[in-house]
């Protein structure tokens, strides 16, 4: 289920959580960038830098229910060269980036939406059972 997060309404702590968000995903595209299955992905991004920005602000909406994210994530990763176990590892790097760069309460958050997020995604780009009983994106002949 879609994980519910209560706003927030002190500014300072709001200000505190932005640099903390952005310090996250710096890490865990610092991590990807050198992880051999996810760094081929992240290194052939076009724009890193803007991306990352792009990325900050998709978690400043969902912590923060800010407005700074408007796009839809599910589209920009219909063509990657991707398949379940690059969402295992994802989700690990995502993980301790979390931990290590937000507060306890928004980590939690945080990866309980990348964690349905992930699951989401896979439903969607991997709707079939391949011969060998994987989650595959074409039937099993
Ligand atoms: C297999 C795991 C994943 C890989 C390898 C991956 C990689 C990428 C790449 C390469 C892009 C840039 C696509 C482009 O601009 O053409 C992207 C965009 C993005 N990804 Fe992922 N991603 C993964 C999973 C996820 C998950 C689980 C989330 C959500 C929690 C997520 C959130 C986003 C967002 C917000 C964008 C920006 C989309 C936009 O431009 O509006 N990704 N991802």
């Amino acid at each position: 289920m879609e994980p519910v997060i209560p706003p927030i309404e002190d500014g300072a702590e709001r200000d505190r959580l932005e640099i903390a968000i952005d310090d996250c995903v710096r890490r865990f595209y610092a991590k990807g960038a050198e992880d051999p299955l996810l760094g081929p992905i992240f290194m052939a991004i076009d724009g890193l830098d803007q991306h990352i920005g792009i990325v900050a602000n998709f978690w400043s909406r969902t912590l923060l229910g800010t407005e700074r994210y408007q796009g839809q994530p599910f589209a920009a990763h219909i063509n990657l060269p991707i398949e379940p176990q690059h969402f295992t590892r994802w989700l690990e790097l995502f993980s301790v980036s979390a931990n290590e760069a937000l507060p306890k309460t928004q980590a939690e958050q945080a990866i309980a939406k990348a964690a349905h997020m992930t699951q989401c995604f896979q439903s969607g780009l991997f709707p079939f059972v391949g011969a060998d009983g994987k989650a595959s994106r074409v039937p099993a002949p």
